[in-house]
């Protein structure tokens, strides 16, 4: 055999080893997944400092990052260890799980953000899917209503951040995320008008942040007095024109999530506009582990975001439950590549290291210069919601 031929063969051989198809594989690398995640979780775990939440770590000076509770990633952390508890039955991530939830209570009142679904759904949420514990309850309620301080009937929407030198009244794509805080709360003994306010907000998100082609903006900052959008911007993408990943991701989870609670066609619509907008983006890689930002031509020295990748996995994974036939196969191959690539070695920490985070190759804002190509507390959120999931809706038990 030749040698570029030899090549040939090798690189084929690697591309089908690597390749999801069959289901028994996938059982046993989501197995093998979960297992390595608890154990990792327990060397994060003995780093965390208790009045504080992991955010990210600085490799370089072998140091956890943390936040205060404040910051809207507080949620993900005690959310992952809830999901890795329910998995393995582990007491031990409960009891962390307790504590972090403990710290994290105050939070409810805070109105200083919109994060209010990512901080305390995620976290109390699944704390009381799993526990059932009324105090968790309480703590949602109390936090939706907290939420409906935040939104603004002039523009339909509900305020992202307060304003700035930047932004007069800016709703980012992202806020989508925390609607779930607010239709669950309103399916859940909360009022109706939780839901109501959720359901405005992503009718207002559908006519203002959405391009023809369906890619999202990031910002769209708004005129309290008209109502009308005064400006579409970006705040972490490359451009203002750019589709920034995380926030396609942010935007195809979200109203896959809000199709969830509503049943309304229109959501299931924008879901599916979507993520045929992403998954034959032409800049999505064979691993389909997006870059940064989907304008940006891809290349070996372009950074990619994993937590835009472990959104999208877990998004397209509740989108197969909506969908059938050809549209379901292509949802659930993309998430079931992004699954297999996340578990080798080019994206999965190496058993100790990272920090004790799963997953490597993360970016927080490429523009701001911060968390750029780390692990993330989110990207191992929504990589263990995604392996959960797949396991629950396409495993045979
Ligand atoms: N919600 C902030 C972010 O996705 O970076």
């Amino acid at each position: 055999m030749n040698q570029k031929l030899l090549v040939v063969c090798l690189c084929f051989s690697q591309l089908l080893q690597a390749q999801p198809d069959a289901q028994t594989d996938l059982r046993k690398v989501i197995d093998n997944d979960l297992k390595f995640a608890v154990q990792q979780y327990h060397v994060l775990m003995n780093t965390v400092p208790a009045d504080s939440m992991p955010r990210t770590y600085n490799a370089a000076a072998d140091r956890l990052v943390t936040s205060n509770l404040e910051w809207w990633t507080s949620g993900f952390y005690p959310g992952t260890l809830w999901y890795l508890y329910e998995f393995s039955g582990d007491a031990s991530l409960r009891k962390a799980a307790e504590q972090k939830l403990s710290i994290l209570e105050k939070e409810k009142y805070y109105t200083g953000n919109h994060d209010l679904g990512f901080m305390m759904f995620c976290s109390f949420g699944n704390a009381y899917r799993i526990t059932k514990d009324p105090a968790y309850k309480e703590v949602i309620l109390t936090a939706a209503q907290t939420l409906t301080k935040r939104y603004r009937p002039s523009i339909k929407a509900i305020q992202s951040w307060d304003s700035s030198a930047a932004f007069r009244c800016p709703v980012i794509i992202d806020n989508m995320m925390n609607l779930e805080l607010l239709e669950w709360s309103a399916a859940n003994g909360g009022e109706n008008q939780l839901a109501d306010i959720a359901e405005t907000h992503a009718n207002t998100t559908i006519i203002n942040h959405f391009r023809p082609d369906y890619s999202t903006w990031h910002v769209i900052d708004y005129d309290l007095q008209t109502g009308l959008p005064r400006a579409k911007k970006t705040a972490q993408g490359a451009a203002d024109s750019s589709s920034w990943a995380r926030g396609q991701s942010w935007g195809l989870y979200g109203y896959t999530m809000m199709y969830r609670f509503t049943r309304k066609k229109s959501y299931l619509m924008q879901a599916r506009h979507i993520a045929d907008y992403l998954i034959h983006h032409p800049n999505l890689p064979a691993d389909k582990i997006p870059y940064w930002d989907y304008s940006v031509p891809g290349g070996p020295d372009v950074k990619r975001d994993v937590s835009a990748g472990a959104i999208m996995a877990s998004a397209l994974l509740e989108l197969g439950q909506y969908t059938t036939g050809k549209e379901k196969k292509e949802y659930l191959d993309v998430a079931k590549t992004i699954i297999v690539y996340l578990s080798s070695p080019a994206y999965l920490a190496t058993p100790g290291k990272n920090g004790g985070f799963l997953l490597l190759h993360s970016v927080g804002s490429i523009p701001h210069k911060s968390e750029i190509d780390v692990p993330l507390t989110y990207a191992d959120y929504y990589f263990v919601e995604a392996l959960l999931r797949y396991k629950k809706w396409y495993l045979k038990k």
